[in-house]
């Protein structure tokens, strides 16, 4: 048996993360760590809680005194770290929340496996899950690739900067084995309704305005969630120590064109007559360093490792919107505020 931590597993990736970890290694133990924050919900993993081969740990990654108890309690053998703030807007309100669960967790994980493995190395590894926006922003061309120089622009970008930074400085200066991927876009079932897909999604079906930051000339390549599980699980198994893997869905949308699909999308699931659902789009104030354009080169993934994205958008796309109409209780206690009382729920009431 494995013991395998993934840290962030109650967020939006993480979630299918562990559930592809659970089902596929019945081998591993799997440890979700999260400290269920307003963007960890356990409902995500309702299918997987009763597996005998995941637990759960309610825990905040800033907190080092009880982290490394619990390293020295479940004797991990990896670490996939996705536990972060991750939305760009709630940075630009509150970067100290960034910096301290970005920055100071992602150190305080570094460190305790570092004490845990004590220089005994074989077999272990961290694995830290980052960003394409570390990379800053491109012009009309190019794309980013492995050897891009960093060039963070929002608080969120540049917490995720630091925290990559510092898992290499570990890799190099105390060897501990790490390897990094930085991913696009991500969107698919159990995103939380304050990122694009989602929150359009949810304004189109109550008829309220579609908010499109400046005037939707933004791009950004987008990846459906569980091929980013999929890249995932091949660089934890097969990715080179030190390295980073680029991960990208070969699939750049302007925000508006997006927009313009999704709402023929939603006309079409509605039963409403073509066109209905863009009327509803709004140009609002544009984002403080609105990042221009993100576009990610990930051919040493193909070429390496042998992955490739499965979902193609437009396939993606409906599928995600088909996934949120039949979910309506997900979203409502998410818009609620009701998905919080899971935990104790599950955990505390039973
Ligand atoms: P998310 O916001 O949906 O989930 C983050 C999870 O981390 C939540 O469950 C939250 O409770 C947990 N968390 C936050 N602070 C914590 C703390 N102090 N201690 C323990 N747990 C804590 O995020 P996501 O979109 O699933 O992103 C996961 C990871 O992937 C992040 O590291 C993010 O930077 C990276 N990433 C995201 C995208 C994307 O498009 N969403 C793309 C590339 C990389
Ligand atoms: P988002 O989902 O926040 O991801 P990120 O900022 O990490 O790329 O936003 C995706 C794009 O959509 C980004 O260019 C900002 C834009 N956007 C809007 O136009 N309106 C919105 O309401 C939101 C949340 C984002």
């Amino acid at each position: 048996m494995k013991n395998i931590l993934i840290t962030g597993g109650a967020g939006f990736i993480g979630s299918h993360v562990v559930r592809r970890f659970v089902n596929k290694y019945p081998d591993y133990n799997i440890y979700n760590l999260d400290k269920l924050t307003y963007a960890g919900n356990l409902e995500n993993l309702a299918d997987v809680h009763d597996k005998p081969n995941y637990f759960f740990i309610k825990q905040d990654i800033c907190e080092y005194d009880t982290l490394k108890d619990i390293f020295t309690k479940y004797n991990f053998d990896a670490i996939i770290h996705l536990a972060a703030e991750s939305h760009v807007d709630r940075s630009i309100a509150n970067p100290m929340e960034f910096i301290h669960t970005n920055i100071l967790g992602t150190v305080n994980l570094l460190n305790a496996a570092k004490n845990l493995w004590h220089n005994n190395y074989e077999g272990k590894l961290f694995y830290h899950i980052s960003t394409d926006e570390v990379y800053g922003s491109l012009g009309e061309t190019g794309l980013f690739t492995e050897t891009t120089a960093y060039d963070p622009r929002s608080p969120y970008s540049a917490s995720k900067a630091s925290s990559d930074h510092l898992v290499r400085a570990y890799f190099h200066t105390y060897k501990l084995p790490i390897v990094i991927s930085n991913c696009s876009n991500n969107y698919g079932p159990n995103q939380f309704p304050e990122k694009l897909i989602p929150l359009a999604f949810n304004n189109i079906k109550n008829n309220k305005p579609i908010p499109v930051y400046g005037r939707g000339e933004n791009i950004r390549d987008w990846l459906y969630v569980e091929d980013h599980a999929g890249a995932i699980d091949k660089i934890f198994h097969d990715g080179k120590i030190g390295e980073t893997y680029n991960i990208g869905g070969i699939n750049e949308w302007k925000n508006i064109d997006l927009i313009l699909l999704l709402c023929k999308i939603m006309d079409s699931k509605l039963n409403r007559e073509s066109g209905t659902s863009e009327r509803l789009i709004t140009f609002v104030k544009d984002r403080a360093g609105h990042d221009i354009r993100y576009a990610i080169d990930s051919t040493k993934l193909q070429n390496e490792l042998n992955w490739s994205p499965s979902v193609n958008f437009e396939g993606g796309l409906e599928k995600t919107v088909e996934w949120y109409l039949n979910n309506e209780k997900w979203l409502n206690n998410i818009l609620s505020g009701d998905y919080q009382k899971y935990y104790e729920q599950q955990y505390f009431l039973r």
